[in-house]
């Protein structure tokens, strides 16, 4: 079955992953960034889409625009977010508000605005990259863990007020994945290849959900680094 993807988040990392691998197996991708221009090759199954998840104002009308222009959406893949890491004290409100809006508010937004054409369909599925941060609080993660706890409550229940349609709702939670999420931090994981993930395999994961049988509903997978190693810069 052909499926048609949005996925936000595809100009990098896991979101650039997952879309290359739907496009590889025959599905057509609407892939986001803020920065469209960062497609540099044009492929016919794949539709850039310009889209600044901090402009929350703007998500409804996208919403619309995505399911006007392709009315046959029948998944969506939320990949897009960023990371900060610090002591709550050295965090400005401006910077939590970002946070929690990229990470949180700007994927219910985005899900509120697909949600009702979605259960119209025969099959749907939302697939959102939580994190372990998603189950762990951790120095140093008050408002990224927060923001990502916040994202699996929301699956968590959105799954169950999904219940009776066709919408199935997935939280993938990744360890440390080999991306340029870390080329800002001041860590990154080890570099043993048994220390990291790589959006590949997390991208195989997402793809496992999409696939399977329409019964099934698959609401949350956890995978790891089999060594998890956290490597500081400085
Ligand atoms: N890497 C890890 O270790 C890891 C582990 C667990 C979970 N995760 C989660 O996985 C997701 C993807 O991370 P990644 O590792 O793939 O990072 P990445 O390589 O840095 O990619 C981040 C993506 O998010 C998009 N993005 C960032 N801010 C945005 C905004 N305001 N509006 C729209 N798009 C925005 C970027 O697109 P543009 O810059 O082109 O707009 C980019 O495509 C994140 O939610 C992250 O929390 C990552």
């Amino acid at each position: 079955m052909t499926r048609t993807v949005l996925v936000t988040g595809a100009s990098s990392g896991i979101g650039r992953a997952v879309s290359r691998k739907l496009l590889q197996q025959g599905h057509q991708v609407i892939g986001c960034s803020r920065d469209v221009g960062k497609f540099s090759r044009s492929l016919p199954a794949f539709f850039p889409l310009e889209l600044d998840l901090s402009r929350l104002e703007t998500i409804s009308g996208i919403g619309r625009q995505i399911q006007r222009q392709h009315p046959q959406l029948d998944a969506v893949v939320f990949a897009a977010g960023f990371g900060r890491f610090a002591a709550l004290e050295e965090f400005s409100e401006r910077q939590i508000e970002q946070l929690m809006m990229v990470n949180f508010t700007a994927q219910v937004f985005l899900t509120k605005a697909l949600l009702s054409k979605l259960k119209q369909k025969a099959h749907a599925n939302l697939v959102y990259i939580g994190s372990e941060a998603a189950l762990r609080g951790a120095r140093k993660g008050t408002i990224y863990c927060a923001s990502k706890f916040a994202l699996r409550g929301f699956c968590q229940s959105l799954a169950d007020e999904c219940g009776k349609s066709p919408v199935r709702v997935s939280l993938i939670n990744p360890g440390m994945v080999r991306t340029p999420f870390f080329d800002n931090l001041d860590f990154c994981p080890g570099e043993a290849e048994k220390q990291a993930l790589t959006a590949d395999d997390v991208a195989d994961a997402v793809a496992y959900v999409l696939a399977a049988p329409g019964h099934v509903a698959i609401d949350e997978l956890n995978l790891n680094p089999v060594n998890k190693v956290i490597r500081f810069k400085k």
